[in-house]
């Protein structure tokens, strides 16, 4: 597959697509993502990611990239786990994160894909209330 068909994909994906280089900065958002989070897409680039959530994540994420470049045991890569955004304007919202390493020749790093789980929570929510 060319690199531009590639491009063509991820720019059209319903879910967002963030990647991050080693130190936590923002190297590529696609249209899902900004839309998601309600920046510009060049509001995000080369910020830190921890820009996207709130407290106590936020603080700790850097600390969370070193533990697994020390331990090397990753506690999402590989799993996903359901996190919680911050938008631009303050809300929050929950989505399904999936993380994978990308280990280039020259440098590693992270994608995120980022599948708003919103509605869903919401229609969990009524059936509990109503049970
Ligand atoms: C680790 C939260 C977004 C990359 C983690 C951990 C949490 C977390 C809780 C693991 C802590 C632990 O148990 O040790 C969040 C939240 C996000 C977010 C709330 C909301 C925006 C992202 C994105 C990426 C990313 C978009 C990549 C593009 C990583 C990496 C690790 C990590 C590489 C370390 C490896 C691992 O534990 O699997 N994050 N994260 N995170 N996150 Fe995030």
């Amino acid at each position: 597959v060319s690199e531009n068909k590639i491009n063509a994909i991820i720019q059209s994906a319903v879910d967002g697509v963030i990647t991050i280089n080693e130190r936590g900065q923002i190297e590529m958002v696609n249209p899902a993502a900004s839309k998601l989070f309600g920046y510009h897409p060049d509001e995000l680039m080369g910020k830190s990611v921890n820009m996207l959530m709130p407290e106590p994540d936020k603080s700790r994420h850097d600390g969370y990239l070193h533990n697994y470049y020390r331990s090397g045991i990753g506690r999402i890569i590989g799993i996903g786990r359901e996190v919680t955004g911050l938008r631009k304007n303050g809300t929050t919202f929950p989505f399904y994160l999936s993380i994978s390493e990308v280990n280039l020749p020259d440098k590693r790093v992270f994608t995120g894909f980022i599948h708003d789980i919103t509605n869903q929570k919401m229609a969990e929510e009524k059936l509990r209330r109503y049970a």
